[in-house]
């Protein structure tokens, strides 16, 4: 029989408005939001939300699940991650196809989606990395635009010699991104400098997880975003910034808005509820966790900064990076900073972070918490109104959320498959009583019962309405009337003839 839930009593949060709901689905679909919704179905499950919020599932716009990345593989996969997803009440992920130099975009779309697909637990899909440049990249950019539901690419500044592209390959990729309607997503790092400094570091005999930070201060990230925005703007392309970790790129992102540039900012879970002092610890294994690039920055103040410019509308959604690995295989770099694969958790944590720092820290209030987390995701990446809001018609992805109850987060207790939490000790408020995926209930007070191979791949079409009318309003080129102008009759310097 159709799979019937009813969700009563709650307070729905949607990004413009909260209201007093009873929130009916049927069969995965919010079916009607209304007062009193008792009458509605005899048999359904009926679950109470008294004195909770029910908000849209959240979204984590930047997931890395099982990525081959510094000759190991990301330890939590496309089961672990969406599981401990769930667990912190995010319904659905965007991951990223990562391939390397010259491998085929298509190719590789295609192996991502074979380790995803018998795997997830919940709804997601996929950016595409533009790692090299050439006809074969240029064409499956529009193959995958049209015929695999991507409408997202991301170029990388950082990285040399592995994904990193020039400036004119990323105005080439930036040019094409507007053709195809599909929104350019730039990781802004230096990676000349990064990789010219790396090296002087380990001359000068700093080898530990300090040496990662040290070699790419804030600035090399500040620089690159500032670039990446400026080429897109002499092409008329929109951007968006991935994992924006420090105070340099945030305030490179804001002058690009108030230029009047199409600039989307993305600050992570990471670099919103810890910092880079950490990469000072006197424990390896500690300082090791939290490296991942951008690196987390040694400024204290950065995560208090960069959430009230969230809270603001400077920054404008939330995700978490997450790329996960062991204490072992961090120990790749335990002589060399330069081989501990860059990665830090995030997936579940994120939702109770940006509600510890953000809400409870008196912030941002619940609509915008719901805006960043999940609303504006969906509008950007253009599933809404399938994804990110509490509507009749939309996918029952949902959270029942209690905003007094607290946890300590702790690698001891999380869902994730790896032994270490950035994040750990940190006392939340904000807890996912229940947690609903496609209307079915997956977490239950605790209670974890996921499907493995039941989530979704969510095709996204090119550019949603909000990045649309925001070029549209660009591309109305001033063009100054021709000027009739005289010819030039001065004097003509003579050069010296060459010897
Ligand atoms: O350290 C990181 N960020 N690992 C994942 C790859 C990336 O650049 O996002
Ligand atoms: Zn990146
Ligand atoms: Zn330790
Ligand atoms: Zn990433």
């Amino acid at each position: 029989g159709p799979r019937r839930l009813l969700i009563k009593g709650g307070t729905v949060v949607n990004a413009d408005r909260k209201f007093r709901a009873d929130v009916y689905c049927e069969d995965g679909i919010i079916r009607k939001v209304g007062c009193d919704l008792e009458g509605v179905s005899s048999d359904a499950k009926v679950v109470d939300a008294t004195g909770k919020l029910v908000m849209p599932g959240g979204i984590d716009t930047h997931t890395h699940m099982q990525l081959p990345f510094f000759g190991t593989t990301a330890a939590d996969d496309f089961y672990h991650g969406t599981r401990a997803a769930l667990a912190g009440g995010t319904t659905m992920i965007i991951d990223f196809v990562l391939g390397g130099k010259n491998q085929s975009l298509l190719k590789m779309y295609e192996q991502w989606r074979g380790w995803a697909d018998p795997k997830v637990c919940c709804d997601y899909s996929f950016h595409v990395g533009v790692t090299w440049w050439g006809e074969e990249v240029y064409q499956d950019m529009a193959t995958l635009v049209s015929d695999k539901g991507v409408n997202s690419f991301k170029m990388f500044l950082a990285y040399k010699d592995l994904f990193m592209l020039r400036d004119d390959e990323l105005m080439k990729a930036f040019m094409r991104c507007k053709e195809l309607g599909a929104l350019a997503q730039v990781h802004a790092e230096n990676g000349d400098l990064i990789a010219a400094q790396s090296e002087k570091m380990i001359k000068l005999g700093i080898t530990g997880p300090e040496g990662h930070e040290m070699c790419r201060p804030e600035e090399v990230e500040g620089e690159a975003t500032a670039r990446a925005i400026t080429i897109a703007s002499q092409v008329n392309c929109p951007i968006y910034i991935v994992h924006v970790m420090s105070k340099s790129a945030a305030q490179a992102v804001m002058r690009g808005k108030e230029k009047g540039h199409v600039v989307f900012g993305e600050p992570i879970a990471a670099c919103l509820g810890t910092d880079g002092t950490n990469y000072w610890h006197k424990c390896w294994r500690h300082a090791a966790g939290y490296v991942m690039g951008p690196p987390l920055r040694p400024d204290p103040s950065t995560p208090r900064y960069l959430m009230t410019l969230l809270a603001n509308g400077d920054l404008d959604l939330t995700g978490t990076d997450n790329c996960t690995f062991n204490a072992d295989q961090k120990a790749l770099g335990a002589s060399d900073f330069r081989k501990i694969p860059n990665g830090v958790n995030g997936v579940e944590d994120r939702m109770s972070v940006i509600w510890e720092k953000g809400v409870h820290a008196g912030l941002m209030d619940p609509c915008r918490y719901v805006a960043v987390t999940s609303t504006t995701a969906a509008r950007v990446f253009n599933i809404y109104p399938q994804k990110g809001v509490i509507a009749e018609g939309s996918d029952a992805d949902i959270v029942v959320w209690d905003p007094e109850a607290t946890r300590t987060i702790s690698a001891k207790t999380h869902h994730h498959n790896v032994d270490f939490n950035i994040f750990e000790g940190l006392e939340c408020h904000g807890i996912p009583l229940l947690v609903i995926s496609q209307g079915r209930v997956v977490v239950d007070h605790g209670k974890v019962e996921v499907v493995r191979g039941s989530g979704r791949y969510i095709p996204r079409k090119p550019y949603s309405e909000v990045v649309y009318s925001r070029i549209l309003q660009r591309d109305k080129v001033w063009v100054p009337e021709a000027v009739e102008r005289e010819p030039y009759s001065g004097p003509v310097i003579q050069l010296p003839p060459v010897q």
